[in-house]
């Protein structure tokens, strides 16, 4: 028989601990520990059917005929892009992303796409009434497309609801969290509950091929909340991802067994929803402060995109004992390294500076080639010397204070040139492979000569000099 006795359940990770507990050992989160019916998890085995005999099945070979998942294309591109081509039949897409992000725009807006290409396309909402719903879709301008809409969270009547009539291509669930099966005894938004939603959704996507995304909640730290195991169950993760000042939105996946997980969608939020940006460096490149020191330009590339994308740095006496060191949108522990290498093997001290970068417009960067012109921006900053205007950065650094070469380094250049770039700083071994850019390349080999080259433009418009000016 079953066990009845209670189970502890993380929230945060899902954990199951035998009595409570005020910390998750296995996720480190206080307060996250709830009570459950562990008896009613349906990932439990099966009760009351004890000593059942298997029944043998026919074992494959590994050569054999391969068809390729059949897609449905939205015709968004760029949310095209990130799922590898489009909606795999029968798959399970979790979308993950801070409230008020755009979540709930994005999903109308794609399953309006797959309406129009004449197939059949559902929007249940956990959250919003049907209303609100057809209130966002008349501001998109989508309030003709043929979407089926319904506020229901009970998954025994989706999935009943689904199953009659034309097989849908799409089934936007918003969200999991609201969902709630009779299968489990526990309450809604519990990890059990979340769970096995999400189990008896997969298993209606195998079964139909319908595609089913589900939007998930995220934590305060950018985790898909609670069902952390719901992200193993699917067969996509995207996470939908922004500043919530900047009107970009960027969608990228996490995870993807039918696709790329390096290739980056980019949107923008408009009054009339959500705008595709085909030229995401145009729009990270459009608010530049030129000429003010601190800041570089780094030629990136995100998936099989080149992304031209400005990085701030400053660098400023610290009055506090431990000085600050804040990043936002590169990697904490890169910063630490490339402050290393500047104090270590090329003279800049930066024991007495708060340090400041920031990667404009609301992207992440992941590349170290983004060193280069991360320290660029931070020597700028320190010596006031602004950077030329015209010049792209990239390259990694290495913790002798080589800059190594980078890949795809003529992706960059011709993006940097199409840009209306006139120079590129750049690793010296990257020269080779360049090919024919038409800009100027300088090259440096270590990060002293860089320090050296931009210590030897000088200060520029200081703010005293600025003061001055005015007066
Ligand atoms: P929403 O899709 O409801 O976010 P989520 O489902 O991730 O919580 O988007 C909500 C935000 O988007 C809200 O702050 C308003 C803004 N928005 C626009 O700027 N333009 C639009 O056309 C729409 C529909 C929303
Ligand atoms: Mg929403």
């Amino acid at each position: 028989m079953a066990r009845r006795a209670p189970a502890f359940v993380c929230q945060n990770c899902g954990a199951v601990y035998g009595r409570w507990q005020g910390k998750c050992e296995s996720c480190g989160e206080w307060n996250t520990i709830a009570e459950e019916s562990a008896a009613a998890d349906v990932t439990a085995a099966a009760p009351g059917r004890p000593g059942r005999k298997g029944r043998p099945f026919k074992l494959e070979p590994l050569a054999g005929e391969t068809h390729e998942a059949p897609r449905h294309p939205s015709r968004i591109a760029e949310l095209d892009r990130v799922t590898g081509g489009g909606f795999v039949r029968g798959s399970v897409l979790l979308v993950g992303g801070d409230p008020g992000i755009g979540k709930s725009t994005l999903l109308i807006q794609a399953a309006a796409a797959i309406a129009k290409t004449g197939e059949r396309a559902v929007y249940i909402s956990g959250e919003e009434a049907v209303a609100q719903v057809r209130l966002r879709a008349e501001r998109l301008g989508l309030s003709r497309a043929e979407v089926e809409l319904a506020a229901e969270t009970s998954v025994e009547d989706i999935i009943a609801t689904l199953s009659q009539g034309k097989t849908p291509r799409l089934v936007v669930i918003d969200s999991i969290q609201t969902m709630w099966t009779d299968s489990v005894e526990s309450a809604p938004g519990t990890v059990t509950q979340v769970r096995g939603s999400a189990q008896m959704l997969i298993r209606f996507a195998k079964r139909s091929g319908t595609a089913v995304i589900l939007v998930g909640h995220v934590t305060k730290d950018g985790q898909i909340a609670g069902p952390r195991v719901v992200e193993h169950m699917v067969d996509a993760v995207l996470s939908f991802e922004g500043e919530g000042a900047h009107q970009f939105r960027i969608l990228r996946a996490v995870k993807n067994r039918f696709g790329p997980t390096d290739e980056i969608g980019v949107f923008e939020m408009t009054g009339g929803g959500l705008r595709e940006v085909t030229n995401p460096s145009e729009l990270f490149l459009s608010e530049r402060d030129l000429g003010a020191p601190g800041t570089a330009v780094f030629a990136g590339i995100e998936g099989t995109r080149p992304v031209l994308v400005e990085i701030q740095a400053l660098v400023a006496p610290t009055t506090l004992g431990t000085p600050r060191r804040a990043v936002v949108g590169w990697d904490q522990s890169r910063l630490s390294m490339v402050l290393a290498v500047l104090e270590a093997h090329c003279g800049v001290k930066l024991s007495g500076h708060d340090v400041y970068l920031n990667v404009a417009g609301g992207l992440r960067i992941q590349e170290p080639a983004a060193d280069l012109a991360a320290a660029a921006a931070l020597v700028s900053s320190l010596t006031n010397a602004p950077l030329p205007a015209d010049a792209v950065y990239f390259g990694e650094v290495s913790l002798s204070g080589v800059v190594r070469p980078v890949a795809q380094a003529a992706a960059r250049l011709k993006e940097a040139q199409k840009l209306g770039f006139a120079r590129a700083v750049l690793p010296e071994s990257a020269r080779g492979e360049a090919g024919e850019p038409g800009i100027a390349l300088s090259t440096v080999d270590n990060l002293a000569s860089l320090v050296a080259d931009i210590a030897a433009r000088g200060p520029g418009r200081s703010p005293a000099k600025l003061r001055r000016q005015e007066a």
